[in-house]
């Protein structure tokens, strides 16, 4: 049964809407960058590496995340970071991506905002090009760092066009608020972009209200604690608010206790349109298959209920509707030809 479940979902037609490219570093690419870049590494060995991926909460990780950042300096590191990755998604059949990057964690040391996205640009024009996968480029804005911080960087972006399609949110939750960004993603509505942000992960239910409401944010990344909320759950559902749920991080971050206590189950009851997502696979065991290999034996989901997430996937992207169509439609075929419906 595990076999078959596994083969199924690699199988399946997916969209990833929630993932940190610098969270897809591995640790064997980081030591070749280190000494690439002649960059010092604060651990011996890859396997020394991976066994100081234990974390107790959002702080423990990002420590740690934006440490391993320091061996990306070229252009040529941010390629070969972008096209570690879709490589991965093209063995897992994801079809379409929507990825995150941090652009202050690598300004903020000298690197040009230029290098970073030309390098993340050309990977993903070669993956459309290698593997027919879609993508859609996201800048996160640091919550942790000022406001003007993130108004400088979205000048920066201004500079690339319609390379960057939307700008998100991300970084330490609790104690950043989105209204603290209100100014910069009003600018940023206005100039055209896409608006999504990280609530509701560390931080309460009304980060999710202030996300949709202050920042106009289109799309909810993690958002699980919308559930303490009744109100708040019922509206993103009306709505369909798209929610990107990401398992494997929730359970290593202590976001929820254990998988077979992560609310994906429930949101699907209460009619949320939540998507499957891996965050930051090098450093929460497992890409996008395993996420929802994990979230399906812990919580019980059948193959349908998979196909309706993976179909979610697509739905919830800034696809064309055309394309989401089509996507779906080649979900709903897949799910058929296995005898699921
Ligand atoms: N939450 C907030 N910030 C992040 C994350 C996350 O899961 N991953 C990378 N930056
Ligand atoms: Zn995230």
């Amino acid at each position: 049964m595990t076999t078959d479940l596994r083969s199924f979902v690699l199988g399946l037609p997916k969209a990833e809407l929630h993932l940190h490219l610098e969270g897809t570093l591995e640790p064997e690419l980081m030591f070749d960058l280190a000494e690439r870049n002649h960059v010092a590494l604060p651990y011996e060995s890859v396997e020394k590496a991976r066994l100081a991926y234990e974390f107790s909460d959002l702080q423990s990780f990002l420590d740690l995340y934006y440490a391993g950042c320091s061996v990306l300096v070229s252009e040529q590191d941010f390629y070969d970071l972008t096209w570690a990755y879709l490589v991965r998604a093209a063995e897992e059949n994801i079809r379409h991506v929507e990825p995150f990057f941090d652009p202050q964690t690598h300004t903020e040391r000298g690197v040009h905002f230029g290098t970073v996205v030309t390098g993340i640009m050309r990977a993903l024009e070669d993956g459309t090009e290698r593997f027919g996968i879609t993508s859609r480029l996201i800048m996160s804005f640091l919550r942790d760092l000022s406001p003007a911080s993130a108004a400088q960087t979205l000048e920066h972006a201004r500079r690339y066009g319609r390379r960057i399609v939307g700008v998100g949110l991300d970084s330490a939750e609790l104690g950043h608020p989105p209204e603290d960004f209100e100014e910069v993603f009003h600018a940023a509505r206005d100039a055209g972009y896409r608006v999504v942000a990280h609530a509701g992960e560390e931080g309460p239910p009304e980060y999710i209200l202030g996300a949709l409401d202050v920042l106009g944010a289109e799309r909810i990344d993690h958002g699980v604690r919308c559930l303490e909320d009744q109100m708040l759950t019922a509206r993103l559902a009306m709505d369909r608010v798209p929610l990107t749920v990401c398992p494997l991080s929730n359970v290593r971050l202590k976001v929820v206790p254990a998988m077979a206590e992560h609310p994906l189950r429930r949101m699907m009851d209460a009619g949320l349109l939540v998507t499957v997502n891996s965050d930051d696979p090098a450093y929460f065991g497992g890409y996008l298959v395993e996420n929802y290999v994990a979230a399906a034996e812990a919580l019980g989901l059948s193959l349908k209920d998979l196909a309706d997430l993976a179909e979610a996937s697509f739905r919830a992207s800034f696809l064309d509707e055309p394309t989401r169509l089509a996507r779906s439609r080649e979900v709903r075929e897949y799910a058929d030809a296995h005898g699921v419906r």
